[in-house]
């Protein structure tokens, strides 16, 4: 019997550990034939810590399980445990799970992260295999028709990217491994790392040998501390495996990489400030031209990828770029997984096509409002993406689609929000995000958030609001175009779509001098 307990740090910040080692206590006392294998997260975070029990191929779940639940569950011999009231039956038949499509995090859940074992016999390095027998342009070309694009938020084709590296001249070129994810809900990339690190660690290889790059940084942000000691481990496991190292996969062609830690801070995500990072100086952010592309980690041509853009290209390379691109509408190829957040009934991961409504991932995936209120507003793509009222629910997760409604998809991270939140609180809350996490480069960024929080406080005291409503749109408009990076440029995203959707919070009543 195979006993699985996550070690995913939603699963451990619910109790996970404690729930192993009772486990483990009633295997010892029991004298059971059973072994412990401490998977990734399925991603339905409600049920966590779900313990799964394996028995004649069938994994049976139980969640949300507590220390105290241990001893009653073996009680009952879990196997046969359909009468337990923690039993969910057999997790791949859970609506949650078994509708959504996942290629990116097939084994995420599943596998024991850790076991090259486990990842090869669930299809893991059969994109590497078929990569190393490529010449470069031949596995640039697969990532480019496969229409992936890049899943940090910019949505940028990530063949064309590799193309520019590609093409560079430059002796030393590098791989940097965006995993300093900062967005509020998003957690699809800490989730991989902890829950399938060698699908990112083939990935990067991938990019390595379509680059010609022969180094790789994982930068990952602090708050991860058991991402990075999972993905340090992995890292060491595949070089021990000829994975990475100076002959990946006996090509002869060589690829390492090094797992590197942030210090804290939002802008860090934003590339050129991570390069700076990465290079020992403070996280600023660089003027582009010139494109890390051409001009990047060290002053070589790099190519920054967020984590699942790059734990997405295995699949591609094993299944062919037609097999992805068949998945998606317009212009948005693939798969997506969806972090669904905030108040919301069933939060966690949703790996899917695009194209599902903003709607129906609210109200049928996540089921509404975990308050039982009415949802008021979503926020879509971290603290600087827009927030959606219910009259845009038919908009469809794409690119596109949410950019022609002044919003963006981000790192599709969604957060839900009931009929209690006041928008312009959460709109000062945006101003005061960016002042506070502000690099200070430029003058629109540092100095109007700081003015945007005080103006929205004027308008909170009814503080001549007509007037201080004007000077904030005006705010944005110039944050919105004077800004150098998305941090200052896009922190009028919330703001204006707050005050747009939901001007009645924006008219509190007058202010009277006392
Ligand atoms: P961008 O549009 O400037 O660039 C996107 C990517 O394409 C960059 O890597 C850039 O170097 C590359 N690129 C652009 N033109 C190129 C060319 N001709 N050849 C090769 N490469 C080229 O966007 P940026 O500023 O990098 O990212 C903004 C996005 O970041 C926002 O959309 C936001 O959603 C997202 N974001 C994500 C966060 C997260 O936690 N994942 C946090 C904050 C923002
Ligand atoms: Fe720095 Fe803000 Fe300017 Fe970005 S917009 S460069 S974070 S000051």
């Amino acid at each position: 019997v195979t006993i699985y307990v996550p070690r995913d740090a939603a699963a451990l910040a619910l109790g996970a550990e404690k729930v192993a080692e009772a486990v483990t206590q009633e295997i010892a006392a029991r004298g059971i034939d059973a072994k412990i294998v401490r998977n990734g997260s399925r991603g339905m975070f409600w049920l966590e810590p779900l313990v799964e029990v394996e028995v004649s191929g069938k994994r049976i779940g139980y969640g949300p399980v507590k220390a105290k639940d241990v001893a009653a569950l073996f009680d009952v011999g879990f196997a046969s445990g359909d009468d337990h009231a923690l039993c969910l039956g057999e997790v791949e038949g859970l609506p949650f799970l078994k509708e959504q499509t996942r290629l990116t995090f097939a084994r995420c859940g599943i596998v024991d992260p850790l076991s090259l074992e486990d990842y090869e016999a669930h299809g893991g390095l059969a994109g590497l295999h078929r990569a190393v027998a490529m010449p470069p342009a031949d596995v640039v070309k697969e990532v480019t028709d496969s229409g992936l694009r890049g899943r940090g938020g910019a949505g940028f084709p990530t063949g064309i990217k590799w193309k520019t590296v590609l093409d560079a001249a430059g002796d030393r070129k590098y791989i940097v491994c965006n995993a300093d994810e900062g967005d509020s809900g998003t957690f699809a990339d800490r989730m991989i790392m902890e829950g399938d690190p060698f699908v990112l660690i083939e990935g990067m290889a991938i990019a390595g040998l379509a680059t010609r790059a022969t180094k790789g940084f994982i930068y990952i942000r602090s708050e991860y501390p058991h991402a990075i000691a999972t993905m340090t481990e992995a890292v060491e496991i595949a070089r021990r495996a000829c994975i990475l190292g100076a002959s990946v996969l006996d090509s002869g062609r060589a690829f390492d990489i090094e797992v590197r830690t942030g210090a804290g801070a939002y802008v860090c995500g934003e590339e050129t400030s991570l390069l700076n990072s990465l290079e020992g100086k403070r996280g600023v952010v660089r003027a582009k031209p010139p494109l890390p592309a051409h001009k990047g980690l060290f002053g070589c041509p790099t190519v920054i990828n967020n984590v699942i853009s790059l734990a997405s290209v295995p699949i591609i390379l094993d299944k062919g770029s037609a097999f992805y691109r068949d998945f998606g509408m317009g212009r948005s190829r693939g798969t997506i997984p969806l972090q669904i957040a905030g108040n919301v009934k069933h939060g966690g991961l949703y790996e899917t096509a695009f194209g599902l409504s903003l709607g129906d991932i609210v109200d049928k995936i996540g089921g509404g409002t975990a308050t039982g209120r009415p949802v008021k507003a979503v926020q879509v793509g971290g603290p600087l993406g827009a927030y959606f009222p219910r009259a845009l629910f038919d908009t469809p997760f794409d690119y596109e689609s949410f950019a022609a409604k002044d919003g963006l998809i981000g790192h599709a991270g969604i957060v839900v929000f009931d009929d209690t939140a006041d928008m312009l609180k959460q709109a000062r809350f945006a101003m005061e995000f960016c002042a506070v996490e502000s690099c200070g480069k430029c003058t629109p960024c540092r100095i109007g958030s700081t003015r945007g929080v005080e103006t929205a406080d004027k308008i909170a005291r009814g503080i001549e609001p007509e007037k201080n409503r004007a000077l904030l749109a005006d705010l944005c408009n110039t944050m919105k175009f004077g800004s150098l990076c998305a941090l200052g440029g896009f922190t009028p995203y919330p703001v204006m779509s707050a005050m747009t959707h939901f001007p009645d919070d924006f008219a509190p009543v007058p202010f009277i001098e006392a």
